[in-house]
């Protein structure tokens, strides 16, 4: 179903428990920030597309009674760096002062798209304000420093697909984290169209 797979980095077990972990440390650490207010609402928010595969997972490992806003964030990958960047599609969720965000995305490369979502969102003053990744590349990747509390794996500067992650808008349903044979990734630089969907 899927020949053009190349090798597997991250397999569905090695995922689901990582997963477990996260939603552990994420559960653990907004409910001590709750302890102070213990009405403050948690608001997750993942960035659309490549987001939903982990959502689905974490928020179920995350025993909070939170609610869910989306967020869609187009790549503008530029023919200079001062050009590439990431453009807020649609509406931003609103209203999450006071309130516990995570935003949730698949991974975290130049830094461009978390980079904007997370100053977008502070400018709202909410309580606390974290961000977990499934994947995050080098940070010799990186065009925008981020601070991101969650990691879920570092992996070596190669594109990958699965979970969630796509090439040209296919493979997010692949269950594992795999890379994909050079001859079919020779376009994968086009993976990112200017205003395609992450
Ligand atoms: P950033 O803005 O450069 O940090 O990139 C974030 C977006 O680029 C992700 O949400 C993905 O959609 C895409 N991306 C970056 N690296 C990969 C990869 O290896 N495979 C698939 N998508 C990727
Ligand atoms: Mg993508």
């Amino acid at each position: 179903m899927f020949p053009e797979i190349d090798h597997i980095l991250l397999s569905r077990e090695q995922i689901a428990a990582r997963v477990r972990d996260l939603g552990e440390r994420i559960a653990k650490d907004i409910n001590n920030d709750r302890l102070a207010d213990a009405d403050a609402e948690v608001v997750i928010i993942p960035i659309l597309t490549g987001a939903l595969v982990l959502t689905a997972d974490l928020i179920r490992e995350l025993p909070l009674r939170l609610s869910l806003r989306v967020v869609a964030v187009s790549s503008y990958p530029g023919a200079s760096i001062s050009s590439k960047g990431a453009k807020i599609r649609g509406e931003l969720p609103q209203n999450l002062a006071g309130k516990h965000v995570l935003i949730i995305d698949d991974i975290l490369d130049s830094g461009q798209t978390i980079g904007l979502v997370k100053e977008l969102i502070a400018e709202q003053r909410p309580a606390s304000l974290r961000t977990c990744v499934l994947l995050r590349k080098p940070e010799t990747c990186r065009m925008r420093h981020v601070d991101v509390e969650y990691v879920g794996f570092d992996i070596p500067n190669e594109f990958v697909v699965g979970y969630g992650l796509d090439y040209d808008g296919f493979y997010r349903n692949y269950p594992q984290i795999a890379t994909l044979k050079p001859e079919a990734i020779a376009a994968a630089s086009r993976a990112t169209k200017p205003g395609s969907s992450q």
